[in-house]
């Protein structure tokens, strides 16, 4: 049973890749209109590898198909996750070491959201596989209460598609999407009650009454973030408030996403996951109050 345990963890970096080769090949796509025989070796053995892990499925020796996780990755931003993840986060997460800071500067010569704005195919995938998982992103603000009528500033709001979900959900808000002059909006989100400003959360933010933060603060570590939160702080009202849609990370043994994330965050931008005390430090070191915390959602007002 340990021996089980070490092994599937090892040959994880093989199920990274197989999933970045399943769709490099197109099978996801090749398997769309139902289940098809398949000759080419890498194609077979990579199907058969990741069918016995519940992505596709062998219905008789060398015939596939697929089931719901394969479907999802035809499309809506978790093939290109699967590219990403595969391909260069991987090459990335092979130069980790015991040195501490990221090693994705190490590898590719440059930041990585300096590297992406010199990528814009990559930049492009990257603003796609971030809008995976919006609709669980949204019902985790199900708890949240809103006046109504307010302006909300989705703070490194990536393409848009997030603040859009949310503005459907409540018709009397409006909203800001701020992020980095190189994100890739997408389009068929904006609208007279959604705009995109361009900009850098360590000079300004556009000013609001709520100023929505998802999966920011864990990019960056404790030096950046507090800056981030002074420049949001800056803009704001006394009365405004500041959600961050992020993982709190207890301590012990549970299964927890996170703690890998976490590890992910340190080989590309030098970020971290973070516990309620390091949440409850940082957000005073920058200017507020925590209101409400739970894994997900933590909710603040200023200082
Ligand atoms: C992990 S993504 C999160 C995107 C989105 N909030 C979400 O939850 O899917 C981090 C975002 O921060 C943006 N970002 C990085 N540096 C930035 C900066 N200096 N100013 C504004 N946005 C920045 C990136 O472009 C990216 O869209």
């Amino acid at each position: 049973m340990s021996e089980l345990v070490l092994w599937n963890l090892m040959r994880g970096a093989l199920t990274t890749r197989a999933l970045a080769l399943a769709v490099d090949l197109g099978l996801p796509d090749a398997l769309a209109d139902g289940p098809k025989r398949i000759d080419d070796d890498v194609a077979y053995r990579v199907l058969r590898a990741l069918a016995s892990d519940g992505v596709f499925e062998e219905v008789e020796p060398r015939v596939f198909r697929n089931n719901d996780a394969s479907e999802l990755l035809r499309a809506s931003g978790w093939d290109d996750f699967a590219r990403l993840f595969g391909g260069i986060w991987l090459q990335a997460i092979a130069e980790l070491n015991a040195t501490g800071g990221a090693s994705f500067p190490r590898v590719f010569g440059a930041g990585f959201w300096d590297w992406l704005a010199e990528h814009p195919e990559e930049r492009a995938a990257f603003d796609r596989s971030m809008a995976t998982g919006r609709e669980r992103r949204v019902e985790r603000l199900a708890g949240v209460d809103w006046r109504g009528d307010e302006l909300v500033v989705d703070v490194g709001g990536g393409n848009g598609t997030f603040l859009r979900l949310l503005l459907d959900r409540h018709t009397g808000l409006r909203g800001i999407v701020f992020d980095l002059p190189e994100t890739v909006p997408d389009a068929s989100t904006f609208d007279n009650r959604l705009e995109f400003v361009a900009g850098s959360f360590f000079e300004s933010v556009p000013g609001g009454d709520v100023f929505v933060l998802g999966s920011i603060l864990h990019d960056w570590n404790d030096e950046h973030a507090t800056k981030i939160l002074h420049t949001v702080r800056a803009s704001a009202s006394d009365d405004a408030r500041l959600i961050l849609l992020e993982d709190v990370i207890d301590a012990g043994n549970e299964p927890d996403g996170a703690k890998w994330l976490d590890l992910l965050m340190l080989t590309l931008v030098d970020g971290r996951e973070r516990g309620e005390a390091e949440w409850r430090d940082l957000l005073e070191a920058g200017g507020w109050r925590i209101e409400h915390i739970e894994s997900g959602v933590i909710e603040a007002r200023c200082l």
